[in-house]
């Protein structure tokens, strides 16, 4: 049985081969996994572009299937394909549609089913894929630039959402925090790099816990949710604190620097008009970069510990691309090591968004008789 699998609902156009195999160690094998990046392109915009996004993944698509196709051996007629894993939410409409359309013609043209994948299933089976099952139940925490959820995983392919961030993703923050410092994009591998460096106690930014239920989500455990735009604001006023002549440690207090960020000029356009390289040394840079990650990986690793605590798991799983951070690898190891709880996490190439792991979910999804019909539609909220 061999997969292809197609992913591109943000600015990554991938396409892979995943075959299953008779090892109950490690069932699924990556034939192959082409990703053609568009960091590059939306990097002078400081963020992903939607419609240049969408435009892209339609000039890259062709060439990203057929060198999956290539990689893994498979002629471009698709024959030894048994079935076409997708993407169809959530992420950018646009540039969800066009890896469904792609996938949608390519599965009518060679006559075998299509199987929608939501892209978190993608992410948490990206655990399965690389260090095959996982002693059950699990907590697996995704951690990417668009989401930072929680998810029980008490049986294979039985995801239930235990908490989610009610406002900022993880990744987000490290993005936006690196938008201020003027750092570059993407903002997390670049925090990451530079706060080996830092003091990460230099400064005390405040962490977020949730303690109420939201009435909104009344079902959701609130205690368990993470925020992150507290931090990020944390961030914004501590640096505007510095512009003004106010020095440290206003960063918590509000002040001057709270009127700024609550006056309508908006964490963007504040972040834009601070020139940082003027107001901070290197160091003090590194040592902001170290400090706010600190706090978000104190906060993850935390939650995720906590929620596996309180559901009897025998694991916990890391996914998506803030699962790429060092720091986090290795707290998160440590805790693990420390409660005895085995920690498992993709490789860097599965972390960040990738089709291997689609393909992964879709033939989980295919081998329980799930499959979509020709009506399937990409959907930017869909929920798993
Ligand atoms: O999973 P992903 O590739 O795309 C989404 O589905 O969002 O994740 C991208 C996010 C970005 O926000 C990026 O800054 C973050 O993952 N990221 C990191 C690291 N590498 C990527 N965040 C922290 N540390 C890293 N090393
Ligand atoms: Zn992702």
């Amino acid at each position: 049985m061999q997969v292809l699998g197609i992913e591109s609902s943000c600015d990554e156009t991938a396409a892979a081969v995943v075959a299953e195999v008779d090892d109950p160690a490690r069932p699924w094998r990556i034939l192959s996994s082409a990703v053609a990046s568009q960091v590059e392109i939306h990097r002078e915009w400081g963020g992903v572009v939607p419609e240049i996004a969408s435009r892209q993944h339609v000039r890259d698509i062709c060439g990203v299937v057929e060198k999956a196709l290539t990689d893994a051996g498979v002629p471009t007629s698709g024959e030894g394909i048994d079935a076409v894993a997708v993407t169809h939410g959530p992420g950018l409409v646009g540039s969800l549609l066009v890896g469904l359309q792609f996938a949608k013609s390519f599965a009518a043209a060679i006559g075998k089913p299509l199987v929608p994948v939501h892209h978190l299933a993608g992410h948490i089976e990206s655990l399965f894929l690389q260090n095959g099952p996982l002693p059950l139940p699990a907590v697996v925490l995704v951690v990417s630039g668009g989401h930072t959820s929680l998810y029980l995983v008490p049986e294979p392919g039985i995801y239930r959402l235990i908490a989610r961030t009610r406002d900022d993703a993880a990744g987000e923050a490290y993005d936006k925090v690196a938008k201020l410092l003027g750092l570059g994009y993407p903002g997390g591998p670049i925090i990451d790099k530079l706060a080996r460096e830092g003091n990460d106690r230099a400064i005390a930014f405040p962490m977020t816990r949730i303690t109420h239920r939201d009435r909104n989500a009344p079902d959701l455990a609130g205690r368990l949710d993470f925020s992150f735009s507290g931090l990020k604001t944390a961030v914004l006023r501590y640096v505007k604190g510095r512009e003004q002549g106010r020095g440290t440690g206003d960063e918590g207090r509000g002040g001057p620097s709270t009127r700024v960020a609550r006056s309508g000029q908006g964490w963007q356009a504040a972040g834009q008009a601070v020139d940082v390289a003027a107001i901070f040394t290197p160091a003090e840079i590194r040592d902001i970069c170290a400090s706010f990650q600190r706090v978000v990986v104190e906060t993850l690793v935390d939650r995720l510990f906590e929620a596996a605590w309180r559901n009897g798991a025998k694991s916990v799983g890391i996914a998506g691309g803030v699962s790429a951070n060092a720091r986090l690898r290795k707290d998160a190891a440590a805790r693990g090591a420390e409660l005895s709880l085995p920690v498992f996490l993709p490789t860097l190439a599965l972390s960040t968004d990738n089709a291997a792991m689609i393909a992964a979910a879709g033939l989980r999804r295919f081998r329980s008789g799930i499959t979509g019909g020709w009506e399937t539609n990409a959907d930017a909220a869909l929920k798993l």
